[in-house]
């Protein structure tokens, strides 16, 4: 297992700040500071892409969906998968599986449950999740799954296969399983912003991609529709960017069920 490094800013960390979580060290809150610079509304985006998590979490438990896989899963923080789905659906199990090992230290506070498991693993190993005894223990994969990818494929870049990945682990899962899906979009972001996120010195660089680009994810599944692809504050409303944000950094995201 790799440990715990306070030198370098982890997005899991970072992310754990914006949401005002006290799990992060001064190196994290400093990239913070930089992306802020770039996107001050970057801690609005953080809140409401939780609160699509949320409903879409709860969206799929409605449909009868019992089963989750919460794929680049960050720190535990309010209203996570479990707690939202097991609110609806008691029995319902939940395997988290994130690569950092600070969400490998915070997730043992959650293993309290039988029905929900951690994976220490890599959205782009999908065979070694899938075959994980974590997840063949909780998870029949020959009942509908969610399979949640929040917030995490702008992590993966092109030459890693992001669309290949979501692909493969969408194949291994029961008809009627669903995709939840955000990701940070460019649509609306304004390129010289794009262009400086680009080339931030972030540990673990963002590769922002289009809704066009983000929206082929979703290939061969059926969007849920209304509300359909959306930016996240349209799937789950309440709170939305400032108005006065002109450059915004927004997430485009969707649920989609596999035929
Ligand atoms: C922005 S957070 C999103 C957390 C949560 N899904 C949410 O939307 O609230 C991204 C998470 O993805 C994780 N992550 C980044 N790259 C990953 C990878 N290659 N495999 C697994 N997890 C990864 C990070 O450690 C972090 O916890």
């Amino acid at each position: 297992m790799s440990s715990i490094d306070q030198t370098k800013p982890s997005p899991a960390r970072m992310y754990d700040f914006l949401l005002g979580g006290k799990e992060n060290f001064e190196i994290d809150r400093q990239q913070v500071q930089i992306v802020l610079q770039d996107a001050p509304e970057a801690r609005d985006a953080a809140v409401i892409n939780r609160r699509f998590l949320a409903a879409a979490t709860g969206y799929a438990a409605s449909c009868g969906v019992k089963q989750f896989l919460d794929v680049g899963s960050g720190l535990p923080t309010q209203d996570n998968v479990h707690q939202v789905a097991q609110r609806m659906v008691p029995d319902a199990s939940v395997v988290y599986v994130d690569n950092d090992p600070t969400v490998l230290l915070h997730a043992q506070g959650l293993l309290n449950d039988p029905r929900t498991g951690y994976i220490n693993g890599d959205v782009m190993t999908p065979a070694e999740i899938i075959s994980n005894p974590v997840t063949q223990e909780l998870i029949d994969l020959t009942k509908p799954v969610a399979l949640l990818l929040v917030a995490v494929l702008h992590f993966v870049p092109d030459g890693n296969d992001p669309y290949g990945i979501v692909h493969d682990l969408m194949e291994q899962l029961a008809p009627g399983s669903m995709l939840i899906l955000s990701h940070v979009t460019t649509d609306e972001m304004s390129p010289v912003v794009s262009e400086r996120i680009s080339r931030q010195q972030l540990a673990v660089p963002l590769n922002l991609r289009s809704g066009k680009e983000i929206l082929r994810f979703f290939d061969g599944l059926d969007l849920v529709d209304p509300p359909g692809f959306v930016f996240t504050e349209q799937w789950a409303p309440g709170k939305v960017l400032s108005a006065d944000a002109s450059q915004p950094l927004k997430l485009r995201c969707g649920v989609a069920v596999k035929p």
